[in-house]
């Protein structure tokens, strides 16, 4: 039984098929780099990893138990904690405040004293680079301090696997460069993630595995530069005329230099 195992599942809303028939296994310790252009399930998939959506299809099953039956507070004192594409911090808390919400309900809340869940937040704050606005109130926050503090939550819940939604969306490239580190520090620290982000460069950096959804489809799964190659991914995100366009153009190019060389 691997990890964390994600079974054939479909997911529907009315007439909507948003998820159809996804498979694949997340190894511990591992960067999963989940892609695929708009509206292709993404979200959706990381709602039904989370326990937030129960599949109308097949199933997620994480330390041998099935996380469909699971609710989702349930499902985060399994070990899975995750980040909203949308975020909504406690605005009238402080920075601080918010993570240590966190830490007192988290896995490890129960054995944590307020004292003790307050000390624990300024550790993470100090990982994701917000020791410096601890005591100002998350309302005060740029959007990037939003992102950061949005995966400081998530961390307070001591997660096994944390599943990131676009937390580098509308950051510039320095502060993507130190998003990265932060996700390198967090595999090496054994935390298992599965990462959505639009950004190529950054995604093909920090992944080890990368699935390729396409309209509630996987297209493709395999390392970063093997998944770049694959025709239906190019596809997915060129469309199918742009491929055929690229290959006629080769094929004269090639016809043409075959005629130079005679
Ligand atoms: N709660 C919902 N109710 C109805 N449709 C939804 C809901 N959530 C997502 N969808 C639809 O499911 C599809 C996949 O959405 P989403 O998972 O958000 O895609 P992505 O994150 O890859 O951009 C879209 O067509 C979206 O409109
Ligand atoms: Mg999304």
């Amino acid at each position: 039984m691997s990890f964390l195992e994600i079974r054939g599942v479909g997911m529907r809303f009315g007439g909507l098929q948003a998820l159809d028939d996804v498979s694949f296994r997340v190894e511990r310790g591992s960067v999963v780099g989940l892609i695929g252009p708009n509206g292709s399930g993404k979200t959706t998939l990381m709602n039904v990893i989370s326990g937030v959506y129960k599949p109308t299809a097949g199933s997620v099953t994480f330390a041998d138990k099935t996380i469909a039956n699971v609710p989702t507070h349930q499902v985060c004192r399994l070990g899975i904690a995750r980040t909203f594409q949308i975020v909504k911090p406690f605005a009238s808390l402080t920075v601080r405040e918010n993570v240590a919400v966190g830490a007192m309900y988290g896995r490890d809340g129960a054995k944590r004293t307020t004292a003790q869940a307050f000390d624990h937040a300024s550790e993470l704050l100090e990982i994701v680079s917000l020791a410096r606005v601890a005591d100002r109130p998350a309302s005060d926050l740029t959007i990037p301090d939003r992102k950061r503090l949005e995966v400081a939550k998530a961390l307070a819940l001591d997660p096994d696997v944390l599943l990131l939604d676009e937390v580098m969306a509308g950051l510039n490239a320095s502060e993507v460069d130190e998003a990265l580190a932060l996700l390198r520090s967090l595999s090496e620290r054994g935390v298992t993630l599965i990462v959505v982000e639009h950004l190529m460069k950054a995604i093909m950096a920090v992944s080890t595995t990368i699935v390729v959804l396409a309209e509630g489809k996987k297209i493709a799964e395999g390392a970063p530069l093997e998944v770049t190659q694959s025709r239906a991914v190019i596809e997915a995100y060129l469309g199918a005329r742009y491929v055929k366009r690229q290959e006629a153009a080769r094929a004269v190019a090639d016809a043409r230099a075959a005629e130079g060389a005679r």
